[in-house]
């Protein structure tokens, strides 16, 4: 993409950083694969720039990052690197494959980090912001260099180090506010002085980066993009370090609802967004606030009488921007009991969803169960269910029943039966509430070492009969699984997501180890 493109149509450039420091942030860790359906889904939406990790970081990250960068079409794949050979060279490499590579190599500036961090002078930094922009030139066209804490490094300094990184052959220079520290207008005047004063600054993109510790990420974003800036870097969900970086789903609809005030474009297909924040919540276990702005559960729900009267009558008088923008059905009240395989199907293909015949007919039926015990089936409803259906496909372990005595009496007992390839069998457990006693009882069934890093719950919809979606994470010898399992009863939620974890695990050991792979851990 050259500069002049996107300069000259005022088009800015969408990086996406959700699977490096989104993923970075505690408790976010997402698997191999998810990270590639979350690539995926990127590309198809129509992400610009994928930053798919820092390869330098593991094993785990490498290969991420070389697996996304060897089937990604359509946008350029990025990969971190401290300002360190070694750093380089393994994001050089990890990006070997793509068709558009990116080195994105970083280093502190500000008088804190270089004084307390770095251990460095001025006059160090600036060689090596030259030997190491230089040494990833060499090996990939596309150099994007990052100012670390950019907002508080002195601006004479701050123009030096950015002199150094576009002559040492920088084509994109990004400019973070990397603690969340700085005000709207401080951000559009750091942009303004740099590319003012830097004698070559038109030879590279500014790029902004924005963290959300005071919550002004995304007005940030945008006053950084008023100075100049031409590309954004955020996350889905505003997922990230601390409290996050700018939301880009936020970003994309400011554009795209305000272009009155932001005469700015860019690619994304605003239609996806709904659907890629339900893709990486399920897959970091994060969950998205109710009051989310665009992807929210109630950011298109009217409650007041007032509003809803509005509502009615024109939904301009309260909605800014339609909920089909953002890929939210018109309604979501949706099927019941008396809803056909058809009309099943259909919705499924409205949800964005493709399933085989036997799938089909599994989920069919779940549909069907649930719809018989629960009054009203909503498409959330059904999005759990089928989700919980396609991991399933190929376990070797099943929930078959499940009775759970619980209470202030205790003890608190699970009595389960599983069926472990092919065969049934009963065990019953008590435990230290009713969760611990199920999963004592699956102990007992398939003896393992993987230790439970999350459990959490979330109700799908609102009301008592509520279905529970219940994500459990295990970890085994450095690998580690997310899974979920989704029912009206939480404790049977709670059995199918960790035999769900149980049954990625085996899958995993079995590709790993093809010798080693029984059912018990
Ligand atoms: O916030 C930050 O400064 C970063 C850099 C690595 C770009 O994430
Ligand atoms: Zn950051």
């Amino acid at each position: 993409m050259s500069v002049q493109a996107a300069s000259n149509k005022s088009r800015v450039i969408i990086f996406d950083t959700t699977l490096r420091d989104g993923e970075q942030c505690p408790g976010a860790t997402m698997t191999f694969e998810e990270k590639i359906e979350v690539a995926d889904l990127l590309d198809s939406m129509g992400v610009d720039v994928i930053e798919a990790g820092f390869p330098i970081a593991s094993e785990g990250d490498f290969e991420a990052v070389a697996a996304i960068a060897s089937r990604i079409q359509r946008a350029t794949v990025a990969g971190l690197a401290r300002a360190i050979n070694a750093d380089i060279d393994r994001a050089g490499e990890a990006v070997r494959r793509a068709k558009r590579g990116r080195i994105h190599t970083f280093v502190s500036t500000s008088p804190i980090h270089l004084a307390h961090q770095m251990r460095k002078s001025e006059a160090q930094v600036l060689d090596i912001i030259s030997a190491t922009v230089a040494r990833a030139r060499n090996l990939v066209e596309d150099v994007e260099w990052s100012a670390m804490d950019a907002t508080r490094t002195p601006i004479d300094y701050l123009c030096q180090c950015v002199d150094a990184a576009i002559k040492a052959g920088a084509t994109t220079i990004n400019l973070p506010d990397t603690v969340g520290y700085a005000t709207p207008d401080e951000y559009r005047a750091m942009f303004r002085a740099v590319r003012e004063r830097v004698v070559n600054s038109d030879k590279a993109i500014f790029s902004v980066h924005c963290h959300n510790d005071l919550g002004m990420a995304v007005a940030n974003t945008l006053a950084g993009v008023d100075g100049g800036a031409r590309q954004i870097e955020c996350t889905i969900n505003g997922i990230g370090e601390r409290a996050g970086n700018a939301a880009l789903e936020e970003v994309v609809m400011a554009i795209k609802t305000r272009g009155d005030a932001y005469a700015y474009e860019c690619n994304v297909d605003s239609t996806m967004l709904v659907r890629a924040s339900k893709q990486v919540s399920a897959a970091t276990s994060f969950p998205v606030q109710y009051n989310k702005a665009i992807v929210g559960r109630n950011a298109f729900a009217h409650e007041s009488g007032i509003h809803q009267d509005g509502m009615l009558k024109n939904t301009t008088t309260y909605e800014i921007m339609t909920p089909e923008s953002v890929g939210v059905s018109k309604t979501s009240l949706v099927m019941g009991k008396h809803s056909g395989r058809n009309a099943f199907r259909d919705k499924l293909k409205t949800l964005g969803y493709e399933l085989g015949d036997n799938a089909l007919q599994e989920a069919f039926k779940r549909f069907k169960d649930l719809a018989d015990r629960k009054k009203i089936v909503y498409d959330e409803d059904i999005e759990a269910l089928v989700d919980e259906e396609i991991g399933r496909v190929g376990e070797r372990v099943r929930v078959d029943a499940l009775t759970v005595i619980s209470g202030t009496m205790g003890p608190q007992t699970a009595t389960l039966t599983l069926n472990v390839d092919g065969q049934s069998t009963t065990k019953q457990a008590t435990g230290n509430g009713p969760v611990d006693a199920i999963f004592n009882a699956i102990h007992a069934l398939v003896p393992h070492t993987a230790s439970l890093e999350l459990y959490q719950v979330h109700a799908v919809t609102a009301g008592t009969d509520a279905q529970a979606e219940v994500s459990v994470r295990l970890s085994e010898d450095g690998r580690s699984v997310t899974a979920r399992g989704a029912d009206p009863d939480t404790m049977v939620a709670s059995a199918r997501a960790y035999v769900a974890a149980l049954n990625k695990l085996m899958a995993k050991r079995l590709k790993s180890k093809p010798e080693a792979a029984g059912a018990a851990g």
